[in-house]
């Protein structure tokens, strides 16, 4: 069966995630759609040109009727961060971008699930979910999925372990005001308390967490742009999606109660399935991340509220 997806913005960020989805097989159709028609034309048939090298795929460009019957809508399009903006600051330019983009999408794939890249990501996926009218579940972010792998590397770097089993999750807003939930980080399903006989030096979370959190900013400092780990962290969540796993993932989606939080769009523990976010996960945090998840709650409600959201 054709597994299509389309992308939407061919900048940084959409071409290499086409590159990521193309180069592991992900789907069988990619669509790439882009204001500036001749970039996604060169990036598809850039593409195209590898295609001999991987399982069979079409990449194709075109505009938003082309993009009819995917299973997913990926949105990349928008401004983005320049070296000492912050996430938040681009809210404004990039809902512009929505209120336009999104209504000709719903003429043509409401039945997709319609995962936001571009940033803020939190405040963009709540106005994706509002303008579409869309169920919840169908509308999500990448979230915290990249800074919680951020948050995984630099911790299979500090004990030495492979990063696949290092379990950490970051939540809430993807930006200034993430969480680390380090009540749930755990090794081999050891607590990192009782780690020491990795023999390392005592852990420094605060550090470490700092290092995470401001990732994206070095990043852009010394590169202008951050592009190739989040393109990974799209395909892996189009993974999760298209081969129904269930997989637990810090997305982000709507919230509606969870830890005390509504009316929002955040990243939590969530289960992802074929119809995008299956459900959020009730999990047993200590009463100072529920405290910092709520704060971050209240920032992105306060920059939705001046949005008219
Ligand atoms: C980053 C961008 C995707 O964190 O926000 O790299």
């Amino acid at each position: 069966m054709d597994v299509r997806v389309s992308i939407i913005g061919t900048g940084n960020v959409g071409a290499a995630t086409a590159f990521g989805l193309l180069s592991a097989s992900t789907a069988s159709e990619l669509v790439l759609v882009d204001i500036n028609k001749k970039k996604a034309e060169g990036e598809a048939m850039d593409l195209s040109h590898g295609v001999s090298f991987v399982s069979p795929v079409e990449v194709v460009s075109g505009d938003y009727s082309d993009c009819k019957g995917s299973r997913i809508v990926i949105f990349t399009a928008g401004a983005n961060q320049k070296p000492g903006e912050t996430r938040l600051d681009l809210a404004e330019k990039n809902t512009a971008i929505l209120k336009q983009a999104i209504p000709e999408l719903m003429k043509h794939c409401p039945d997709a699930i319609l995962l936001m890249v571009a940033n803020p990501v939190d405040i963009l996926t709540y106005a994706a979910l509002k303008i579409s009218g869309l169920p919840p579940r169908q509308v999500i972010g990448s979230g915290t999925v990249l800074d919680s792998s951020r948050l995984r590397y630099t911790l299979s770097r500090h004990f030495g372990v492979d990063v696949r089993n290092v379990h950490a999750y970051i939540a809430g807003e993807h930006g200034d005001t993430e969480v680390p939930l380090w009540s749930l980080a755990n090794i081999a399903g050891a607590d990192l308390e009782h780690i020491d006989f990795f023999g390392k030096a005592p852990l420094d979370r605060q550090a470490l967490f700092e290092e995470t959190k401001t990732a994206a900013y070095h990043i852009i400092e010394r590169k202008g742009a951050t592009y190739y780990a989040i393109a990974l962290a799209v395909r892996r969540i189009c993974e999760a999606i298209l081969r129904d796993e269930h997989s637990v993932l810090t997305i982000s989606s709507l919230i509606e109660g969870d830890y005390g939080i509504r009316d929002v769009c955040l990243s939590l523990p969530s289960l992802v399935y074929a119809g995008g976010r299956e459900r959020i996960l009730d999990l047993p945090l200590s009463h100072q991340e529920e405290g910092l998840l709520r704060h971050s709650a209240g920032e992105l409600r306060k920059v939705l509220s001046g949005l008219g959201f």
